[in-house]
């Protein structure tokens, strides 16, 4: 599967921060945001990804990551002139995707906790074989996001091993009066009909190609399936300054405490099998900084 990376928009709620630069290129504590959805995609084990961005900041992002190579990945870039909706992403990313399932994440969305890897590949495996897969998690205040309505609302705490049987029946963009409290994150797996479907889109009342008619249209064939994080996965947010420091602090707390880095895109490329032990320390010898060390680190184990 392939993936694409949406990391354009104009990040007004981050003024004056994000006047001159992206919002996804900003410090999330260590590395650039972008690397968590990047590594979000590695672990679900995508190799080749189109990063889609504006005119201006399409080229940092390249300078950034290069053609991917280095930490053997294959990435591609396209540029959005006018940030008209999250599902523009499957009509600029067309040709890319040459009739394959794909995979989308948002440039600002950040993932965290245990089994992330294997409900990825299940996700993977899932649209491969057909439909859609989003993922529904539980937050005190939905009204700024995609909402997931249940026939049933889920369970809150099931036994380990144990899953809720879900029918979704209704998908909302921003809702005033939400029907649940599950918010969709912007991780979102398409079998290959996805481009077609995303070029019969028609704007919304605000004037955007949404991602929810989009998901819609798979809900509304019966091929659409919601999969739920659990309680102790972390979705951060990284709207406005507050969210953004937060989600620093969080990963400077799991780094410090563990040791282990959080959306290390070297080191997953490398427990991948898509780059030598080598190559990482090679990497890590270029940084002069704890970063480096760490790469070198987990090379010399
Ligand atoms: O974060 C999850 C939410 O993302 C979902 O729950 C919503 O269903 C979905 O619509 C989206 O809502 P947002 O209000 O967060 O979307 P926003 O317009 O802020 O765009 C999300 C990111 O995508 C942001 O970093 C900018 C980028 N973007 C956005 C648009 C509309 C683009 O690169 N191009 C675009 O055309």
């Amino acid at each position: 599967m392939k993936g694409i990376i949406l990391a354009g928009g104009s990040a007004t709620r981050l003024y004056p921060l994000s006047k001159a630069i992206s919002k996804q290129i900003m410090p999330v504590y260590d590395k650039p945001m972008i690397y968590y959805p990047l590594s979000t995609l590695m672990l679900a084990g995508i190799r080749e990804v189109l990063i889609i961005s504006t005119p201006r900041d399409l080229p940092m992002f390249e300078e950034l990551l290069g053609d991917g190579s280095r930490i053997g990945m294959k990435l591609a870039y396209k540029v959005q002139l006018v940030p008209n909706g999250l599902a523009q992403a499957f009509v600029l990313g067309r040709e890319f995707l040459n009739g394959e399932p794909g995979c989308l994440i948002l440039g600002d969305n950040m993932f965290y906790g245990q089994h992330f890897k294997t409900m990825l590949r299940e996700a993977v495996e899932s649209a491969q074989h057909g439909g859609a897969v989003i993922f529904g998690y539980e937050v005190a205040d939905p009204r700024a996001y995609g909402v997931v309505e249940f026939e049933k609302e889920p369970t809150p705490t099931l036994p380990e091993g144990k899953e809720d049987v879900l029918r979704v029946i209704g998908l909302e963009e921003k809702p005033a009066e939400p029907k649940s409290n599950y918010a969709v994150p912007g991780l979102y797996f398409y079998d290959e009909t996805v481009c077609e479907k995303a070029a019969n889109l028609q704007p919304s009342a605000r004037g955007e190609y949404e991602i929810t008619d989009l998901n819609k249209i798979y809900l509304n064939e019966g091929t659409l399936k919601v999969k739920l994080f659990s309680r102790g996965f972390a979705w951060l947010d990284t709207g406005n300054c507050d969210s953004l420091l937060e989600a620093g602090n969080f990963i400077a707390t799991i780094q410090n405490r563990q040791g282990f880095y959080v959306s290390c895109i070297e080191e997953i490329a490398w427990r991948n099998g898509w780059i030598t032990t080598e190559q990482l320390a090679a990497l890590g010898k270029e940084m002069k900084t704890n970063y480096g060390r760490y790469l070198e680190r987990i090379a010399a184990r």
